[in-house]
């Protein structure tokens, strides 16, 4: 392709200079791959935002040719395009520049194919590599030695490596793989996606804080009474039944997802845009974030795993009926913390997290509880509810994206009734265009070398370090699972949590 018109690339909307590369995805043969990775690689080629002379290479063990590729990644691209045509001849053109190199990842042999066939492309590519691990976690480590032993880690171009998560599975492992993906990559070249960062909302939650000069004063310990982060879902496992055993709900989304979500939350103002400057603050808070002693765990976090129940108008089995899972199972499906920022912007606001699978739909959103009016002058002896409700600023991550402001409004008539109303703001019909999905948004940063959205190591140890004194506590006890029902909004012992402190879980 190169030299050629680029059907790719349109200059006038190209606003990231995205340099030709080579992408080469280990684990080709998985769900990321056929369901978001290829999917996103080829929506920017609709968009005309991929580089002139790229390839992409998979490679997984099955041996299969590259025409046999192509025609699983055009079904995939039709089933899992969001909200997009697909264009059949464009497909054809993007499907030349996609090839498949079976290999076993043990094997140096591999490695040195690899070379060559990369090394083949160099004239389109200028060198420039883009790795990308979405592999099982296990083979991390051989992928990154074996693209070392063979000179892929460096070399004429860029050379970049995207490491899907898990990173580890606790503190420990987490530290020996930062160790040893740093022995192979340098740490700027080591790109660790965290696919909430990628999201439109997640990035707005900059642009509504920093750009805008009316929040910022309220947005501290004075001010908001506390804050409430949700991730429900209402699918279960969906046939990832033996990954999800050995995960859990606090590790899948509250140690990397929500932790970052939560950062970007209560972050402090970075000096520039720049990608070191942001990430410095997003790391500095969590590293602010207080680590519970092991006696403070069980009045600060709980654990559920869903029972059989009814989603919507459908029976479901419980989470250790799921195929491939242990039918004494102890994993968590829902999990809620509470988290305390030990700095002078939050000293004293409780930031409670939730997630859980089989909730009674999907929605994530951030809430921000302000203090109440200090005294209500309306309707005092005759309190309808509502005379001091709270203001209440809601950031509506998915799937219905947006912000509202609650606050009450006088009740049209006779009297001074109060009711809560809700300003509005929806992405949908305010800007009238599709939004990027966090893949495309993440594979396209990467390209471009910019690492603003993506974890780096100490970021991911502090978070490590923040559920670690759970994950321990959570081993060491025997819970009495299953704690709530398919369906449900997890276990009582969580509406117990914020009761203690006088506070309830909005319904999303
Ligand atoms: C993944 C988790 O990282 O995030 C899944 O492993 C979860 O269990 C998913 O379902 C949720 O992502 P999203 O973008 O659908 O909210």
């Amino acid at each position: 392709m190169a030299g050629a018109i680029n059907p790719f690339q349109d200059s006038l909307r190209f606003d990231r200079r995205v340099p030709p590369a080579a992408i080469v995805i280990f684990g080709a043969n998985g769900d990321l791959t056929k369901r978001k990775l290829i999917p996103s690689l080829y929506r920017l080629a609709f968009e005309r935002r991929m580089p002139s002379g790229f390839v992409i290479y998979g490679n997984s063990r099955t041996p299969i040719s590259d025409e046999d590729f192509r025609e699983k990644m055009k079904e995939s691209v039709r089933q899992f395009l969001e909200d997009s045509p697909f264009d059949d001849a464009l497909w054809d053109e993007f499907a030349k520049a996609i090839f498949y190199l079976p290999g076993d990842l043990k094997d140096p042999v591999f490695y040195q194919t690899l070379a060559s066939r990369l090394n083949a492309h160099e004239a389109s590519t200028g060198g420039n590599i883009l790795f990308y691990l979405s592999t099982q976690p296990s083979h991390y480590e051989p992928v990154v030695n074996g693209l070392a032993s063979v000179g892929l880690a460096e070399g004429k171009g860029w050379r970049r490596v995207v490491v899907e998560k898990p990173f580890g599975y606790d503190l420990a492992t987490a530290r020996e793989l930062n160790h040893r993906l740093q022995a192979a990559f340098p740490e700027k070249e080591i790109y660790r996606i965290d696919h909430y960062l990628g999201k439109e909302t997640v990035q707005n939650i900059l642009a509504f804080r920093f750009a805008n000069g009316i929040f910022e004063p309220l947005w501290n310990r004075r001010y908001v009474n506390h804050v409430q982060i949700t991730a429900a879902e209402s699918i279960g496992v969906e046939g990832r039944g033996a990954y999800y055993q050995t995960s859990g709900a606090l590790r899948d989304m509250i140690q990397n997802h929500l932790l970052q979500v939560m950062g970007t939350i209560a972050m402090e103002p970075a000096a520039v845009f720049e990608p070191n400057a942001v990430r410095d603050e997003r790391a500095k808070l969590l590293r602010s974030v207080r680590v519970h002693n092991e006696e403070d765990v069980p009045a600060n976090a709980v654990a559920g795993q869903y029972g059989p129940g009814r989603v919507g108008a459908t029976n479901i089995p419980g989470f250790r009926q799921e195929p491939g899972v242990d039918p004494a199972s102890p994993t968590d499906t829902y999990a809620a913390v509470t988290f305390f920022i030990d700095n002078w912007r939050w000293a004293g606001v409780p930031f409670y997290i939730r997630s859980g699978k089989r909730l009674p739909k999907r929605v994530t959103d951030i809430a921000i509880h302000f203090n109440a009016a200090p005294l209500s002058i309306f309707d005092r002896d005759n309190h309808n509810g509502y005379t001091m409700r709270p203001n209440l600023l809601i950031i509506r991550i998915q799937p219905e994206e947006g912000i509202s402001l609650r606050f009450l409004s006088k009740n049209p008539g006779a009297g001074m009734k109060l009711r809560p109303v809700s300003m509005d703001f929806n992405y949908g019909s305010s800007f009238g265009v599709r939004t990027p999905t966090a893949y495309e948004t993440l594979l396209l940063d990467a390209m471009a070398g910019d690492a603003t959205l993506y974890t780096r190591q100490d970021m991911v140890e502090a978070s490590w370090q923040v559920v670690q004194p759970i994950l321990d506590y959570w081993g060491s006890r025997k819970f009495n699972f299953p704690n709530y029902d398919a369906g449900s909004w997890g276990p009582a012992e969580s509406d117990d949590m914020l009761a203690r402190r006088g506070h309830v879980w909005r319904v999303p």
